[in-house]
């Protein structure tokens, strides 16, 4: 499904990403590992068209997307979960979902689609009105993944989804992986 082919990135000066190759097959779930600076949120800004890299290749369903803008790579089914969740702290949790459908037009899929995540996540119905910048980080994790489902990913890119949550709410989020993998979702 997804094929990173030897790309090197760079921010300015600062040679980050030195020849990375990934393969990630249809239907699994891939983890990428590695210290701290070692280019994990590089390479998945990188997949997800936030940035160009200067060479090597980005196949994805057989279209190479390196330097195609992040937009467009959502419209083909490719989301990511930013490292540190982005929500949009002054919208709503529904707002925040109703912006994950942006590019969508079919108003009957995105109801569906809302409530699947609403029974993935009951916590984020009990606070659909609550503004997103004063949920709890586990509640904001949760937010950022569903919004990231409301545009109906194919391939989904999570980065730390685990970070700074305590081990119970870590077990929670995996098993929710497991289960978004399982519906189909790479
Ligand atoms: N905006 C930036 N400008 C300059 N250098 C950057 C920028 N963002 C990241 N870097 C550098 O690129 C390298 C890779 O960083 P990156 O954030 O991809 O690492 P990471 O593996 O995700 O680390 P962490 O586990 O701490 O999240 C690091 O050396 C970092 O200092
Ligand atoms: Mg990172």
């Amino acid at each position: 499904m997804l094929t990173v082919e030897d790309i090197n990135v760079y921010y300015g000066a600062i040679h980050a990403i030195k020849g990375i190759s990934l393969d990630v097959p249809d239907g699994e779930i891939v983890a990428l590992i590695g210290s701290n600076g070692a280019g994990k949120s590089t390479t998945l800004r990188t997949i997800s068209g936030l940035m160009k890299p200067k060479t090597g290749k980005i196949l994805y369903e057989g279209h190479d997307i390196a330097g195609v803008p992040a937009h467009k790579i959502v419209g083909m089914g490719l989301c990511q979960v930013p490292e540190g969740r982005h929500v949009f702290a002054n919208m709503t949790v529904m707002e925040n979902l109703e912006l994950g459908a942006y590019l969508r037009k079919d108003k009957d899929g995105i109801a569906k689609d809302m409530d699947d995540v609403f029974k993935k996540f009951p916590r984020l119905l009990e606070r659909k009105d609550q503004l997103s910048g004063t949920l709890s980080g586990g509640e904001q994790q949760m937010l950022a993944m569903g919004r990231a489902l409301m545009s109906r990913p194919k391939l989904l890119l999570l980065d730390e989804p685990s970070m700074g949550l305590a081990p119970l709410l870590v077990k929670e989020i995996f098993n929710i992986i497991k289960e978004i993998n399982e519906s189909g979702t790479t």
